[in-house]
């Protein structure tokens, strides 16, 4: 067996005992009226996963604006302070660190969520997606263009967010600027049509990120911020790739140099981008050189492709998302080259136990 790349230290404003990563997911198992994350649920979750170098948790909303889907926890109320300190102590009595993801979805929302009310984006343009609602999937609608007070108020939400991160005793925070969410519709051409300092340029539409990492990093050591990218996501999420797209994260990325973060976290395309015009296929060996900071990698790496990535040098951490839902004990099994329990995508996002803490170690 070649060297494990992937079960080696790493010290570099994160002290991990591995590289392996835990990828934040969604579970939708905060299924209370303060969407506050328990004890038995997400407590004996995460636990059951703190062998992990990391774990990022699932998306976590910063305010009521940002729900888009149904049970998933938040870290703006006192309750879900609280739940979440439970959460951080058990892993850490395990030995874990554990960052938040802060999620704001945007469009990706529906108003059966906010009362009523418009969710909020870049520009006055529907995803054309669907919304999962407690009344189950609706068509989404055209949200309302973000006014410069909703901006400061969403900076405002998510450095809170961030503070509040410290208090439920995080070990760091990612900042979910991916995946079609609020940050990728300010990205992206095709849904930010602004004409203010928030559109039409590369660095205006990478401004309202550059907002909110400065807002955080008031509240947070920005080695203890971490930010997901997700480059070539096209045709879902209500995503299509312009001439912009590329050169937008090219740039959003270097100057992501002139910080000190925890990670940049790439996605390798999640579907096969090789014949759409303005995609790149390798993320991963596309960034590298523009990065200087620690690059971790996701998307559909096994145990081989996460040693040789790492190996081959163009990326310092993996990380994992389907095999976390199903291999708690994930690091144990690459530590012994055991085989690697399948999941079942029909238990990603129902309630309780059943498809989320139920999953048992291997037995060697
Ligand atoms: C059930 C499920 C929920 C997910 N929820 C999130 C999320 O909350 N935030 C996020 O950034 N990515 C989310 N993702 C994407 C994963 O983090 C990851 O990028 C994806 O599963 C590909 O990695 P994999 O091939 O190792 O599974 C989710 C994926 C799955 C399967």
């Amino acid at each position: 067996m070649s060297k494990q790349y992937l079960l080696t230290t790493y010290n570099k404003n994160i002290n991990l005992n591995n590289r392996v990563v835990m990828a934040p997911m969604t579970r939708s198992r905060a299924d209370n009226e303060g969407r506050v994350p328990t004890d038995d649920l997400q407590g004996l979750y995460y636990e059951q996963r703190a062998s992990a170098g990391l774990i990022i948790t699932e998306g976590s909303q910063v305010s009521a604006d940002a729900v888009g889907y149904i049970n998933t926890p938040g870290i703006y109320s006192d309750e879900q302070l609280e739940g979440w300190k439970n959460v951080t102590k058990r892993v850490h009595d395990k030995g874990g660190k554990i960052f938040i993801q802060l999620w704001h979805v945007g469009r990706m929302s529906h108003p059966d969520f906010h009362n009523g009310a418009l969710p909020l984006s870049a520009s006055a343009i529907n995803p054309n997606d669907k919304s999962y609602t407690p009344e189950g999937f609706k068509d989404t609608v055209t949200p309302k263009e973000m006014t410069i007070e909703d901006i400061k108020t969403a900076v405002r939400d998510f450095r809170n967010a961030a503070a509040n991160s410290v208090k439920a005793g995080f070990d760091g925070v990612e900042i979910h600027s991916s995946n079609g969410y609020l940050f990728h519709q300010f990205f992206n051409g095709t849904s930010n049509k602004r004409t203010d300092n928030y559109g039409g340029s590369i660095e205006n539409k990478a401004r309202f990120f550059f907002e909110v990492l400065d807002a955080i990093k008031e509240v947070i050591p920005q080695e203890k911020i971490g930010a997901r990218f997700n480059p070539s996501l096209h045709g879902l999420f209500g995503m299509t790739m312009d001439e912009d797209t590329i050169p937008t994260f090219e740039y959003i990325i270097k100057k992501l140099n002139d910080y000190n973060l925890a990670y940049v976290h790439l996605s390798e395309p999640f579907t096969d981008v090789s014949e759409i015009p303005y995609a790149v296929s390798e993320i991963a060996k596309h960034f590298r050189p523009l990065y200087n900071g620690t690059l971790m990698i996701n998307t559909d790496f096994d145990q081989d492709k996460g040693n040789k990535i790492i190996e081959e040098g163009h990326a310092d951490l993996v990380a994992y998302g389907k095999l976390y839902i199903s291999n708690p004990d994930l690091v144990e099994r690459l530590e012994n080259n055991l085989d690697l329990a399948e999941w079942d995508g029909d238990t990603f996002y129902t309630t309780g136990a059943k498809g989320y803490t139920d999953y048992p170690k291997a037995s060697k």
